[in-house]
């Protein structure tokens, strides 16, 4: 079962693959989360892409793939996996395309959470994230159990370097430019579902989850 969850950023993608995770036992391939790792191990391809995150800007295509590929070949992916982030342009599209065919696999279920500018800067404001357990929450729409605590591995909450309002602005304008024309290329193949991502979390899910047995 490979699944894509496309979005605006905040539009819920890691909330609901967390979910998807649980329920269907198979990883959450983020790219974002994968990069953030990189950055705090200071890796070379961390140092760079630390720059590039912080701007809201896109890193390079040939980096996230090189990154994709070698994750998918991990045990843990043979049942499948959630990618949540990736592919952001259509040159990624065409190369995630290409990856799978070449390891025999294919898509199951491309979904694109549909929501409004304004209540992605509302909810980029009150995102908190845990760095090591990768979980995310919500000072209002998502709370942990204890005020400030990840509800898994109690580590300190933090506010991501890209969650102040010109950055998240920017992004929005990166992903109308860059990632918009992915929902066409796949929805030009018909493989495109929609989701109306402005419900409340619960719904949002069942909403995918339709799409993943339609
Ligand atoms: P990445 O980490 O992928 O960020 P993003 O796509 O911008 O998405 P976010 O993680 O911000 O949001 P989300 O959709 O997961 O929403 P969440 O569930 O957290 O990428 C960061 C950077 O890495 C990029 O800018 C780029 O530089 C680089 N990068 C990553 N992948 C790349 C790629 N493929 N190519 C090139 N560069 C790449 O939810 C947001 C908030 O809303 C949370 O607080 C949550 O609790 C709350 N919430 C969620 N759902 C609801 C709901 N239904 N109602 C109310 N609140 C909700």
């Amino acid at each position: 079962m490979i699944i894509i969850l496309m979005g605006p950023p905040g539009a819920g993608k890691g909330t609901q693959a967390t979910r998807l995770t649980k329920e269907y036992g198979i990883p959450q391939l983020a790219t974002g989360d994968m990069l953030r790792e990189a950055v705090n191990n200071g890796s070379e391809i961390g140092k760079k892409a630390k720059v590039i995150m912080d701007r809201g800007d896109l890193v390079d295509d040939e980096t996230i793939l090189e990154i994709v590929e070698d994750r998918i070949k991990n045990s843990d992916c043979e049942q499948g996996f959630i990618l949540d982030g990736f592919p952001r342009t259509v040159n990624q599209a065409e190369m995630l395309d290409k990856l799978l065919e070449m390891n025999k696999l294919s898509l199951n279920t491309v979904v694109s959470l549909e929501v409004n500018d304004e209540e992605i800067v509302k909810r980029q404001a009150g995102r908190l994230w845990a760095p090591t357990s990768g979980r995310t929450y919500h000072v209002m729409f998502n709370p942990p159990k204890q005020a400030g605590k990840c509800d898994e591995s109690g580590e300190e909450l933090v506010q991501r370097d890209d969650d102040k309002e010109d950055v998240v602005r920017h992004r929005l304008t990166v992903f109308t430019e860059q990632t918009t024309p992915v929902k066409a290329f796949y929805a030009e193949s018909d493989r495109l579902q929609k989701v109306d991502g402005m419900q409340a979390i619960n719904d949002v899910y069942e909403g995918i989850k339709t799409c993943i047995k339609a």
